[in-house]
């Protein structure tokens, strides 16, 4: 594989979002080493006196303060944060869930940060309006998926160099594979509306394979890196489902679009949302292009509340 550092893959952007991305890139691996070390692992390492935080908060404090310091960005708004926090200057308006899936901590299972980065928009902020969306995957090897104006391109940190050059990537565009092969719908089967219910065995007839661990960033990947369908549906006790549209389910949907696919609500594209609040949430359905829009059809026909 002919190989391109994540530096390099950014040369062709403005120099600020390069400097941006290598700073999450740097801050990603931050995390994933502090991640043992917050259930108590400490590696000899003697942590007296130093305060043991929830990772969730953990992450949400290094994030926003080297984001605010950087002379970067602007503002920031993230899922462990009531309101925007602001810094006097820089260019960028960023987006955060610091640590998707958390729960998924204590069986080791997948994990990830999400972010989305506005030029110099006000929070919250439409999806569409997004310049750029990532998320860092803390699995078997930290990947980032990185979606810009011209496409999707995974990477791994798998260089000896800081930031961006520590992760490198066969720089080729990614495109959502096709036919489909795997999906993952969130919540209580129990609380899943007729609609979903009978659309999952449309998916289970086609012989999709069902994927679910737990996480976004985690049950997503698989449907990036496979090619499938992967939902948080509306529920009969919670009709917005649950992802937070700022933080989770709009960078999801730019990347998404970006590989080629399609992001949904049911009623219309995910990216179109007025937002209301940061705190919005929205039913979320990404993947397959066709998929996808055979799920909107399907919705559709039902009318909202089936
Ligand atoms: O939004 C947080 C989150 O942990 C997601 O990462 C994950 O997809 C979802 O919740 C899992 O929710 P549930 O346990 O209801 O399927
Ligand atoms: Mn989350």
């Amino acid at each position: 594989m002919k190989e391109s550092t994540l530096a390099d893959l950014t040369s062709t952007e403005d120099s600020s979002l390069s400097k941006l991305v290598s700073l999450l890139a740097d801050l990603s691996t931050l995390v994933q080493q502090r991640i043992p070390k917050e259930l108590g692992y400490s590696g000899g390492v003697n942590v007296y006196g130093e305060k043991q935080l929830e990772i969730d908060v953990w992450s949400n404090e290094l994030f926003t303060k080297k984001l605010l310091r950087s002379g970067l960005v602007r503002r920031v708004a993230s899922e462990e944060m009531e309101d925007v926090a602001e810094s006097k200057s820089g260019e960028y308006s960023v987006v955060l869930d610091p640590l998707d899936g958390s729960s998924n901590l204590k069986s080791n299972n997948l994990l990830g940060t999400i972010v989305g980065v506005y030029h110099d928009k006000s929070l919250p902020a439409k999806g569409r309006d997004l310049l750029a969306a990532m998320y860092f995957l803390y699995g078997p090897f930290l990947q980032l998926v990185l979606a810009l104006k011209d496409g999707v391109r995974l990477s791994a940190a798998a260089g000896t160099g800081v930031g961006s050059r520590r992760f490198v990537s066969d720089g080729q565009i990614h495109k959502l594979p096709r036919p489909p092969t795997v999906y993952g719908i969130g919540g209580l089967r129990d609380k899943w509306t007729p609609t979903v219910r009978q659309f999952v065995e449309g998916l289970e007839k086609r012989k999709l394979s069902l994927r679910y661990g737990g996480s976004f960033v985690g049950d997503y990947n698989q449907v990036l890196a496979r090619g499938g369908f992967f939902a948080y549906p509306e529920l009969i006790d919670a009709p917005q489902g649950k992802y937070r549209l700022q933080f989770e389910s709009n960078p999801l949907a730019f990347i998404t679009e970006k590989a080629g696919g399609r992001a949904s609500m049911g009623t219309g594209n995910i990216l179109d949302v007025e937002p209301t609040s940061i705190v919005q949430r929205v039913p979320t359905y990404l993947g397959d292009p066709d998929l996808v829009q055979d799920f909107q059809t399907l919705y559709r026909s039902k009318g909202q509340a089936a």
